[in-house]
């Protein structure tokens, strides 16, 4: 069974509780780091947790959630590896997997988007990464981690 792992902070407690359940009924096996409650957490501390559990293996991708999905994508960025898209939109969600190859993909609790939250995290899953220019582009992108 393909695995995600996911985490939020308590901007994003509600579009995280309606993703893990999409994940689910989409035959994911989702391990889930929290937060479920409204109290106050820092979203570094969830991405770092989420990346640390994403780099033990055997994980698809990560999906991790915030008030505008901005702190914690830029954490999660931050971390060797990682390639966390936040798209606005179907089109970017599946474009971030066909380009980018991203490995996590972040979402804003906050955030109205125009289409569904599930139907953006769908297009990201249903997308492959095309290779070819691509991969260079991918690999050029790679290469400025650490400068
Ligand atoms: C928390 O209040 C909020 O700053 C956080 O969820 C996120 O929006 C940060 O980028």
């Amino acid at each position: 069974m393909a695995k995600v792992v996911m985490a939020n902070d308590h901007g994003a407690v509600e579009l995280a509780a309606k993703l893990k359940k999409h994940l689910e009924d989409r035959g994911f096996d989702v391990t889930y780091l929290g937060v479920s409650t409204p109290d106050s957490v820092d979203y570094p501390d969830k991405a770092q947790e989420a990346v640390e559990e994403f780099r033990k293996g055997g994980y698809d991708f990560g999906v991790v959630c915030c008030g505008t999905g901005i702190g914690i994508s830029i954490s999660a960025n931050k971390m060797n590896g990682i390639r966390c898209a936040l798209p606005q939109n179907i089109y970017a969600a599946e474009k971030c997997k066909q380009h980018n190859n991203a490995n996590f993909i972040a979402f804003g609790g906050r955030i109205e988007y125009q289409e569904d939250p599930n139907a953006i995290l769908d297009a990201y899953i249903d997308a492959a990464f095309e290779g070819g220019r691509h991969e260079r582009r991918v690999g050029k992108m790679m290469a400025l981690e650490g400068k």
